[in-house]
C-alpha cells in the first residue's frame, strides 16, 4: 500500500480539495444529523480531512499504517489515533457518524472482508447512526489500462508518481512508480503496487444489508466515485 510513499503522500495528493471536500461532508452532517457531535474516520490517512472536520465535531481515526497515524496525530492532536485494520477492530466507543474516504474500502479483498467490516463499523455507530462510504470504482465505470500521472513541483522537493492500471479479475491493479528528487538524497526510483477490489454496487448494497444498515447511495459523492450512505436502525 503506501508503505513506501507515506512520508510524501500529502504532497502527492496536495491537488485534493480536502477543504471543499470537508465542507460538503459537513453540510451532509448538518442536514442528516444536525446533533452528530462525534465522527470515527475509517482508513484516515494523514487526516487531511480533519483539519476541518475538528471545527465542528471531535473525531477520532483509525488506519493500517501507522507513520499516518503519527502524522494524524500532530494534524488533530485533540483526535484519539490508533493502528487498527477496519476488517476487525474495537476501540469500546460508539459515535454519531462514521467515514471512511477517499476509497479506503477498496483495499478490502473480498465481499467477506468489506462484510466483516461494515459489521465492525455498525457496532461503532450509535442508535441512528450514520455511516459514509466513499467506494472505489467497479468494473463499469473503471477505465482499465489508463497511464495515469501526478506530479507535485516544490521549491524543495519534486515529485512524479506514474502507473499503467490494469484489470486482473475482480482487482485493478496500479503499480505506482515514484521518482522523488531533493538536493539531500538526490532523485530516488521506488515502486509500489496497490490491489483494490473492482466491486460492484448490488455487493455493496448486499454487504450493507447484511451488516444491517439501511443503504441509499449518491452517483456523484465528492469526486465522481459516488457515495454510500448506511443508516443504523434504531431498533433492533
Ligand atoms: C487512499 S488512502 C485515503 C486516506 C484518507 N481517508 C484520505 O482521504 O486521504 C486509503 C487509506 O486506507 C488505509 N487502509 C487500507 N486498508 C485498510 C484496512 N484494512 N484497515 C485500515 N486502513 C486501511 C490505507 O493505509 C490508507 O491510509
Amino acid at each position: 500500500m503506501f508503505t513506501d510513499s507515506s512520508d510524501i503522500y500529502d504532497l502527492v495528493y496536495s491537488f485534493k480539495d480536502y477543504e471543499k471536500e470537508s465542507a460538503d461532508i459537513i453540510q451532509v452532517i448538518k442536514s442528516a444529523r444536525p446533533e452528530c457531535k462525534s465522527i470515527l474516520d475509517i482508513g484516515c490517512g494523514t487526516s487531511e480531512h480533519h483539519k476541518y472536520l475538528s471545527k465542528y465535531f471531535s473525531i477520532d481515526g483509525i488506519d493500517l499504517n501507522d507513520k499516518f497515524i503519527v502524522t494524524s496525530k500532530q494534524k488533530n492532536p485533540s483526535g484519539h489515533y490508533s493502528v487498527a485494520n477496519m476488517k476487525q477492530f474495537d476501540l469500546n466507543k460508539q459515535y454519531d457518524v462514521i467515514i471512511c474516504l477517499f476509497s479506503s474500502i477498496g483495499y478490502l479483498q473480498t465481499v467477506d472482508e468489506i462484510i466483516s467490516a461494515l459489521k465492525c463499523f455498525n457496532k461503532h455507530l450509535k442508535p441512528n447512526g450514520l455511516l459514509i462510504v466513499e467506494p472505489w470504482f467497479n468494473k463499469d465505470n473503471w477505465h482499465k489500462g489508463k497511464v495515469h500521472m501526478i506530479a507535485s513541483d516544490k521549491e524543495d522537493i519534486k515529485i512524479c508518481r506514474m502507473n499503467r492500471s490494469y484489470l486482473s479479475g475482480d482487482f485493478s491493479i496500479l503499480n505506482f512508480h515514484y521518482l522523488v528528487g531533493n538536493m539531500d538524497k538526490g532523485v530516488q526510483h521506488f515502486q509500489e503496487e496497490h490491489k483494490l477490489r473492482l466491486t460492484s454496487k448490488e455487493e455493496m448494497f448486499n454487504a450493507f444489508k447484511l451488516a444491517d444498515l439501511d443503504v441509499t447511495f449518491d452517483e456523484k459523492g465528492l469526486i465522481g466515485r459516488g457515495m454510500y450512505y448506511g443508516n443504523k436502525k434504531t431498533t433492533p
